[in-house]
């Protein structure tokens, strides 16, 4: 049966250094309270004069690219997986295929699923290669978090988690096993225990004008930590748990557990609930915090670029996230 693989893979993260440190200078917390909480001791912040969504998802696109040893001519297809794009329309998949000249040529889908956007991204890229209707597909997440967070002390439950960042993977159809399986759930009793209001649609424009002239805080990232937490590591299980079953694997044949990088203590918890070996669960979150659909895709390129994903190992993604969604993916490397 035809299949598809990853064939290429690489990330970007901006070049300005976020640290503890000098949150602690804007807000009221502490690198305690961070490291202890999330496990985060910096992340990656754009700056606003250069750097877009489009432009890191582009830079992560070439190294992917590159490393497939192929020409972005190649590509049949963008699949984009954002909750940040540089416009509230159109998406930024089509000002990726811009960026990489491409205009005109290819089909550009943009995917809004937070924080398991990356998972269900290729889980599309994936059906479409197994239909035959695309060979080459370009899948991506990326995310400027930095601009919608309250830098104040009344948003430090957000602001000290979120980063900014993108990855890229080359997925090409192949005869031989690549994505086993992707699963993929949503539950929207919960859409708002994690989520920006605006701008949404569903108020009248004016009334909404008149509102922010007083109060952005609309627009700005809204958590119920405690509840995405309960949630988060109970899905988390049940879908990594799904994946094994449908391929009949056990825990003990995944080579490294790549789970979106929520926050160290879910990943932790996985880890021991699992009964899996600390270096069969890749972490970054230290060094880019939660950069959520692109957090997957850097932590993949890095793991892959330190030589701890090699040929025909099993990998397996999973995350959870605003929705809330859950997802999980099984791929033979
Ligand atoms: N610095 C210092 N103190 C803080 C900060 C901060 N940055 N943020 C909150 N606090 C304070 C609170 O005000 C509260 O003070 P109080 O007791 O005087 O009221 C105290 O710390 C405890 O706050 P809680 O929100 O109860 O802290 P909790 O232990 O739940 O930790 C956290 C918060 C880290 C967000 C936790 O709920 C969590 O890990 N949730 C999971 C959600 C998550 O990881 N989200 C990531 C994005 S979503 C995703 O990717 C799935």
């Amino acid at each position: 049966m035809r299949s598809s693989k990853i064939v290429g893979i690489g990330h970007h993260v901006p070049e300005r250094i976020i640290t503890n440190a000098y949150l602690s200078t804007l807000m009221d917390t502490n690198n305690e309270w961070i490291v202890e909480r999330t496990g985060i001791h910096e992340r990656r912040w754009i700056d606003p004069a250069t750097d877009t969504v489009a432009n890191m998802a582009a830079k992560a696109s070439r190294i992917a690219v590159e490393r497939a040893g192929l020409k972005p001519d190649d590509i049949d297809f963008i699949v984009f997986a954002t909750i940040t794009p540089d416009y509230f329309f159109p998406g930024s998949g089509v000002l990726l295929q811009r960026e990489l000249g491409l205009d005109g040529r290819i089909a550009a889908l943009d995917i809004r699923n937070a924080c398991s956007g990356f998972i269900y991204a290729l889980s599309v890229a994936d059906q479409f290669i197994k239909t035959g209707m695309y060979n080459t597909v370009l899948v991506v997440g990326a995310e400027i978090q930095s601009t919608a967070l309250d830098i104040t002390t009344r948003g430090r439950n957000t602001a000290v988690i979120f980063g900014d960042g993108a990855g890229a993977v080359i997925l090409q159809g192949n005869d031989k096993a690549g994505i086993l399986s992707t699963h993929l759930h949503s539950d929207g009793t919960f859409a708002e225990e994690l989520y920006v209001k605006d701008p949404g649609s569903s108020r009248p424009h004016s009334e909404r004008q008149a509102d922010q002239i007083l109060d952005t805080s609309t627009f700005k990232v809204v958590m119920n930590g405690n509840q995405v937490f309960k949630h988060a590591v109970v899905r988390f299980i049940e879908v990594i748990g799904e994946a094994l079953h449908a391929n009949n694997l056990e825990k003990e044949d995944i080579s490294l557990l790549v789970p979106h990088q929520a926050n160290l203590r879910i990943s932790q918890y996985i880890q021991d609930k699992l009964g899996l070996a600390p270096e069969q669960v890749y972490n970054n979150i230290m060094r880019y915090g939660n950069t959520t659909a692109a957090s997957i895709p850097i932590a993949m390129s890095e793991a892959w670029s330190e030589g701890k994903i090699k040929e025909n190992d099993l990998i397996c993604l999973a995350a959870f996230g605003s929705g809330f969604t859950w997802a999980s993916a099984l791929i033979r490397w």
